[in-house]
């Protein structure tokens, strides 16, 4: 399903947004792994739905706090100064509570106790599924907004927080790439991306990596032998080699590989969590500023259980369970064209 919201004038007046659903107070939260530029997206409803005179009210701690009651306020100047910091003002976590009708039951009463017309997550398929729930066992109006370093999610080609997990990924790799090639030492670089191979193959690109291993394509893990022998008989000093964590046997079963079949000395290094920290690049900001304020107009236009996306540049929803029971392949030119560009 794809929609445009209707372009208006290039104007300095303000655009009021029609608001046939009667909106007048809505909550959000971030819900799972933090993602650079949820605060970006935070501070986006809240400015679009306080522009609109509606007022917004932050849950903390995403689904857990919303059991719980952790509801707050939220005005302009409460995120200020926000739209650079990583991580998430309102706290994130992966909620077991919710996975139970009684959970989602007194989170829903709470929504009501506020008079909460609609709720916006941030987060990844996890998180929407959780929003689908209390859609589906309690009407209450919910709105994903794509928010997870993986860039796993059908439906938008690009998710917040994964510009700038690929930014700080590719740092890294280049760091590790001068000193691997000082001591002519084969480095193996995992990223994460959890069963995703998005995060690999953008950075194995951009990075110049010798190979790349994604859990999209199952080939042995035997064939990185010939590609380092070859790299040696090329003259190459040192090898980068990018493996995405969801590969089976991950950056050490590679690593293990290498060694075996080449007696050649290797390193691993697993980057780990630093890939979700650090200030959103622009990218990051603008995709998160972009999605926030649909998802308020989208509540307005009394949408629900979609995901607001962004394809080719235009703003599109899509059913929650398509998030979860479709799946966006990686690029596949991409995946050739580290190949190619390898010799
Ligand atoms: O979904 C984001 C992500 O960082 C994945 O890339 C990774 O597999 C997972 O979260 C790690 O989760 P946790 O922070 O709970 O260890």
């Amino acid at each position: 399903m794809t929609d445009q919201h209707p372009t208006p004038a290039l104007t300095a007046e303000p655009h009021r947004h029609p608001n046939p659903a009667g909106v007048r107070r809505v909550a959000v939260l971030t819900s799972g792994g933090d993602a650079p530029g949820m605060n970006a997206a935070i501070r986006a409803v809240v400015r679009t739905a306080t522009s609109e005179g509606i007022e917004v009210v932050g849950v903390r701690r995403g689904f857990s706090g919303l059991h719980r009651g952790e509801l707050q306020i939220l005005g302009p100047r409460d995120v200020a100064n926000t739209i650079q910091r990583g991580g998430t003002i309102l706290l994130t976590a992966r909620s077991h509570t919710w996975r139970t009708p009684e959970g989602r039951a007194r989170g829903a009463q709470h929504l009501r106790d506020r008079q909460v017309d609609g709720l916006i997550v941030i987060g990844g398929d996890g998180s929407f599924h959780g929003a689908h729930y209390l859609q589906q066992e309690h009407g209450i109006p919910v709105i994903g907004v794509p928010g997870t370093i993986d860039n796993d999610l059908y439906g938008t080609d690009h998710t917040i927080g994964y510009f700038t997990a690929v930014e700080t990924a590719l740092d890294a790799v280049d760091k590790l790439r001068d000193t691997g090639a000082s001591h002519e030492r084969i480095f193996v670089i995992e990223v994460m991306g959890r069963h995703a191979g998005h995060i690999a193959l953008d950075v194995a690109v951009a990075g110049g990596a010798e190979e790349v291993f994604i859990p999209e394509d199952a080939k042995d893990v035997s064939c990185v032998v010939d590609v380092v022998k070859e790299s040696v008989a090329k003259g190459k000093t040192g090898s980068i080699i990018i493996v995405a964590e969801g590969y089976p046997g991950g950056a050490q079963g590679v690593a293990d590989a290498i060694e075996a079949g080449t007696g050649m000395e290797t390193r691993v290094s697993i980057l780990g969590h630093i890939q979700r920290g650090g200030s959103p690049v622009s990218s990051d900001r603008v995709l998160a500023s972009r999605l926030g304020e649909a998802a308020v107009y989208a509540l307005m236009e009394g949408r629900s259980d979609v995901m607001v996306g962004r394809q080719n540049h235009t703003i599109t929803f899509i059913p929650l369970s398509d998030t979860w029971e479709k799946r966006k392949d990686v690029n596949r030119d991409l995946y050739r064209c580290a190949k190619t560009l390898s010799i």
